[in-house]
């Protein structure tokens, strides 16, 4: 007998028996009501199909701009940014720290001068936007709400989510600047700052995906991600908040792997798990903050370098499983994304993968085709009993934070990449062009490289800035964010001051890193 990703058994064969006292009133409800195992919405893709959202960004804020406007014309549907990492970890281009990553892994933003690039013709009423950024997500988002007001945009209007997440930073991903308490006292501010200014906006994105990328099987990363969503839920209450002000805006971000059986169970477990936990642990009352609504990455770990062209086979099935589970949102991935940036030609086939799902097959025809499948069904109550389980785990050692800090999660998820690294070496776990089928020889491919004088050029424009800005304005700005992270006011409203009057982003998270310090992993929180 074969087992699942997650460790469950999987049986030849399904029949009848399989569920045996299985309720459907109770297990599936109707598509659009809780516990909406069946999807969000009623119709689904019937009315509206997800939004093709391709994750993009590389070197300044010009090429990335270009980039952006190609995906539109090329029939995107949503946009995505990747910041670089300096931008990510709060740091400017022209800090030694930063030497040989900008304009990497995605774009440099320094300060509103790159922002306002950054969406140059580009209509922020049209356009909903993703942000990944953490740790900095304050900033970018006012930074796009400052941009979109220049444009006679009104925030009210904004519609797009920023990462925030920065739990999982912690447990899988990395790009942590604070210690914890201050980090969530943050997330907590964006979100009344939201609730009150931005109320489109999803205020974040409590994502899985990262944790699947480091090893988690899909029942720990829909376990440890829901886990960390409720510890935000709860810091959000004892700020004073009231669930559903802020819980129907609260967003996810899932991995969809090629075992499509398995995870469209987990996506349908998923949403069951938090439409109850909501209701009955959080006394929500709006449906809005029962709905468990997701962005899908197909996934990039399975790519592989060799025979990279494969990759668009498993990347279609990778979306299949997505949009076969109900997400709202999807990216997938380039067929060369193992091997370095997507070109444009791989960037445009990736959405092109996306747009054959949903135009050119039947899937999106009916809402939830799998509902009353045998296997799915059982799938979906096994996952989410394994799920359970170890949420269970995680609240018995004091919730999400305190499981972090005796180091559960990563723990947990290193000793699945054990497992899964052994598979793949012993051949058990076939990789098609890796352990089986390779080619004598792979044929050469001709990457996408980053100008290496990007870095050069942001230091320049930096130094433009920094002359010709109100250096007065600037401090007083700063002193003022300063003060606001030692209170316990909002501080979203002096983080917006500070960069309207074009302080940097480098000098924004030192005033903050001033005040609260820098986390080291290993630290005792
Ligand atoms: N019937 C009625 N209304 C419908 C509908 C239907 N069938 N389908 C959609 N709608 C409505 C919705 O209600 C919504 O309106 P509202 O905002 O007024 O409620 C509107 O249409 C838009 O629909 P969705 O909200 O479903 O879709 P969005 O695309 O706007 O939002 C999301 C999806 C998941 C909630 C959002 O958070 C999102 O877009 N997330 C994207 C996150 C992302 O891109 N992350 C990238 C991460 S990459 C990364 O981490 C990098 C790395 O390290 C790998």
């Amino acid at each position: 007998m074969r087992e699942s990703e997650s460790g469950l058994p999987v049986e030849p064969v399904y029949g009848p028996e399989a569920l045996a006292g299985w309720d459907p009133a109770v297990k599936l409800g109707e598509p659009g009501a809780y516990p909406f195992t069946r999807g969000v919405y009623p119709t689904m893709y019937t009315g509206r199909p997800w939004t093709m959202r391709q994750y993009a960004g590389f070197g300044t804020a010009v090429e990335s701009n270009a980039r952006y406007k190609q995906l539109i014309a090329n029939g995107t549907t949503g946009l995505s940014v990747a910041f670089d990492l300096p931008t990510q970890m709060g740091h400017d281009s022209d800090a030694p720290i930063a030497h040989g990553e900008v304009g990497k892994v995605g774009v440099a933003v320094d300060s509103i001068e790159d922002m306002r690039v950054l969406f140059d013709g580009i209509p922020l009423d049209q356009v909903s936007t993703s942000m990944t950024i953490n740790a900095p997500a304050a900033l970018l988002l006012l930074l796009y709400q400052l941009v979109a007001e220049e444009q006679g945009v009104p925030a009210h209007m904004l519609t797009g989510t920023i990462q925030n997440d920065v739990l999982k930073e912690y447990i899988a991903r990395g790009t942590y600047i604070f210690p914890p308490k201050p980090s969530l006292r943050l997330v907590a501010d964006i979100f009344r700052y939201c609730r009150a200014e931005i109320p489109r906006w999803n205020t974040i994105s409590i994502s899985g995906y990262h944790m699947a990328e480091a090893g988690a099987s899909p029942a720990q990363e829909i376990a440890f991600t829901l886990a960390d969503g409720i510890e935000y839920v709860r810091t959000a209450v004892a700020a004073g908040m009231d669930v559903d002000d802020f819980a129907p805006r609260l967003s996810f971000f899932f991995v969809a792997r090629t075992t499509i059986l398995e995870e469209v169970a987990k996506f349908r477990a998923a949403r069951r798990i938090w439409a109850r936990v909501m209701r009955e642990e959080f006394g929500a009352r709006n449906p809005k903050s029962l709905m468990l609504r997701f962005h899908t990455q197909t996934a990039g770990v399975q790519l592989t370098a060799q025979q990279p062209e494969v990759n668009l086979v498993r990347v279609a099935v990778q979306g299949l499983a997505a949009v076969l589970g109900g997400t709202q949102s999807l990216h997938t991935n380039s067929f060369d994304e193992a091997i370095a940036l997507p070109t444009d030609k791989s960037a445009r086939l990736a959405l092109r993968t996306q747009q054959v799902l949903a135009h050119e097959t039947d899937v999106t025809a009916t809402v939830d085709p799998f509902a009353g499948s045998y296997v799915v069904e059982r799938m979906t109550d096994e996952v989410e009993a394994a799920a359970l389980e170890l949420m269970g785990k995680v609240e018995d050692l004091g919730g999400a934070v305190g499981a972090i800090e005796r180091g559960f999660q990563k723990t947990e998820i290193e000793r699945n990449a054990y497992r899964i690294a052994q598979e793949t070496d012993s051949g058990e776990r076939v990789v098609v062009g890796v352990n089986r089928f390779q080619l004598a020889e792979e044929e050469p491919y001709e990457p996408l490289r980053v100008d290496p004088a990007i870095e050069a050029r942001q230091a320049e424009r930096l130094a433009v800035l920094r002359a010709e800005r109100d250096r007065r304005a600037v401090d007083a700005a700063l002193a003022g964010v300063r003060e606001a992270a030692r209170g316990d006011g909002n501080l979203l409203y002096p983080l917006k001051d500070a960069l309207q009057a074009r302080a940097t982003i480098g000098e924004v998270c030192d005033a903050l890193r001033e005040v609260w310090g820098t986390y080291s992993p290993g630290e005792t929180w």
